[in-house]
């Protein structure tokens, strides 16, 4: 069979990243390449749909690769999955340009869906059950020092402003068993840290049978695994969020200091709207017992700023939030409707995009002046650091992380990428953080 050429152009979070590469590696081992653009037969445009931004990245290139086919005379197959398609469905096979589309659940059967595509066919192909999900074929990861593992597909939360229990589907916990074999298998292959993958990690295991199937003895078995040197996982949900998982990070030193609890808002009456099911003092009260049990973790957060009905009071709120937490990193987002979430169909966008962005100025702000203020006290200090990329445009610069997450730029070649380094920090900033390695 003729040996075909792929490029994938991945929009969205790690999840998508991690199906990029789950069909890279179904491709590869069918004997196909992965390759550049300028080289490649079939493309695959994995996007996004969190918010309408992140489509419309996708739309920008489909354009592109679309001019490249009529005006270039370029003969790809141009196939379009991820969250925006399950959205859009049949609406981007009308696109010019695209040839065939299929869902987050359906990325098993890559080959086929490129093969019938350069039969001339033109498709769509989503499905509801996630047995099509290959596990066991070893994905072609981007990094081979850090590897993201998907434990649970999907989300039940239905956060009012939400796509993502739309486009990924109901929760389903992947087999305890697996997981574990997978990161086995990842230590042996050298592998230095491993990054657990869920839209809500904390419910893992609670549509599973088994009391034993719970997300701190994951963490636990996981963090046994001889050779795993450093473990994060994404995303928690605070009222799901155990205490055990504490517990776990604590008895073990192999765990990145670092969670990431998004809050979304700091007004009960937002995150009632928002139907996140917990309090601003529950939120602060789960927050304290994390610190106590785990001093001096790194804690970062997503905040949505102007949802319907964000007076600048329930603002403050959040800003106040900030600041009582004092996060290591807090990702704002402008709120975006999404056609057939609750809050789209049912709540009035009535903060203005000007107030929108003011707000979102004055918290990145206030963010900045805190993390300058906090880096201060990494001055002069050595610091432990997993190397992980080149700089762009800086070849003699890498960055790494410490497992408080904290970006470290020193000097060294990407020889030094994947390697524990041990850098004295002799230049802070309101982000990284400068030294040399001692
Ligand atoms: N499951 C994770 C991630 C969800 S998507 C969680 O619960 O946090 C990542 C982030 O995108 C969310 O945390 C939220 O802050 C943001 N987001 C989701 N929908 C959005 C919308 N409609 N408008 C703006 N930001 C949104
Ligand atoms: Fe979306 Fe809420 Fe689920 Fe996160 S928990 S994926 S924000 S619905
Ligand atoms: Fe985007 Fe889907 Fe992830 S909407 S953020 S790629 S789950």
């Amino acid at each position: 069979m003729k040996t075909l050429k792929f490029y994938f152009e991945t929009y969205g979070c790690q999840m998508n990243v991690n199906d990029s590469e789950i069909m890279k590696g179904i491709l590869r081992q069918k004997g196909h390449e992965i390759t550049e653009l300028d080289d490649a037969d079939v493309v695959l445009v994995n996007t996004c749909t969190v918010r309408q931004k992140s489509e419309d990245k996708a739309y920008a290139f489909i354009g592109r690769l679309n001019k490249m086919k009529k005006e270039e005379g370029r003969k790809i197959k141009v196939g379009v999955c991820g969250c925006a398609a399950e959205k859009e469905k049949k609406d981007f096979l009308r696109r010019q340009g695209v040839d065939f589309v299929f869902g987050t659940r359906s990325i098993t059967k890559i080959e086929e869906h490129a093969l019938k595509a350069l039969n001339g066919e033109r498709f769509m192909d989503f499905s509801d059950t996630l047995d099509e999900i290959d596990y066991h074929t070893p994905a072609l990861r981007n990094s081979s020092h850090h590897a993201w593992v998907t434990i649970s597909y999907g989300c039940n939360k239905f956060c009012s402003y939400c796509i993502v229990p739309y486009t990924r589907g109901r929760e389903l916990s992947r087999s305890f068993d697996d997981i574990v074999a997978e990161c086995q298998q990842l230590a042996k292959d050298g592998y230095k840290e491993i990054t657990l993958l869920g839209q809500n990690v904390d419910s893992y295991g609670l549509d599973v049978d088994d009391e034993k199937v719970t997300f701190a003895n994951l963490l636990r078995a996981v963090s046994q695994i001889e050779g795993m040197q450093r473990i994060w996982f994404l995303t928690s949900y605070p009222s799901d969020f155990s205490e055990k998982v504490i517990d776990v990070m604590a008895q073990a030193d192999n765990f990145a200091q670092s969670i990431h609890l998004p809050v979304q808002s700091g007004s009960d009456k937002i995150l009632k709207a928002m139907n996140r099911r917990y309090t601003r003092d529950e939120y602060i009260e789960l927050i304290n017992k994390i610190k106590k049990g785990l001093p001096g973790v790194s804690l970062t957060s997503d905040i949505i700023i102007g949802f319907p009905g964000e007076t600048e009071e329930d603002f403050l709120d959040s800003v106040n939030l900030v600041k009582e937490v004092g996060y290591e990193k807090v990702n704002l987002a402008i709120y975006s409707p999404r056609e057939g979430t609750v809050a789209a169909e049912k709540m009035p966008d009535d903060v203005p995009l000007e107030i929108k962005k003011k707000r979102l100025n004055y918290l990145l702000e206030v963010q900045k002046e805190m993390n300058r203020a906090f880096n201060e006290s990494y001055q002069d200090k050595v610091v432990d650091v997993i190397g992980e990329a080149v700089l762009p445009r800086k070849p003699h610069l890498i960055y790494g992380r410490t497992s408080r997450n904290k970006i470290v730029i020193f000097e060294a070649d990407s020889s030094q990428i994947g390697q524990w380094k041990k850098v004295k920090i002799h230049r802070v900033s309101a982000g990284p953080l400068y030294g040399e390695v001692v």
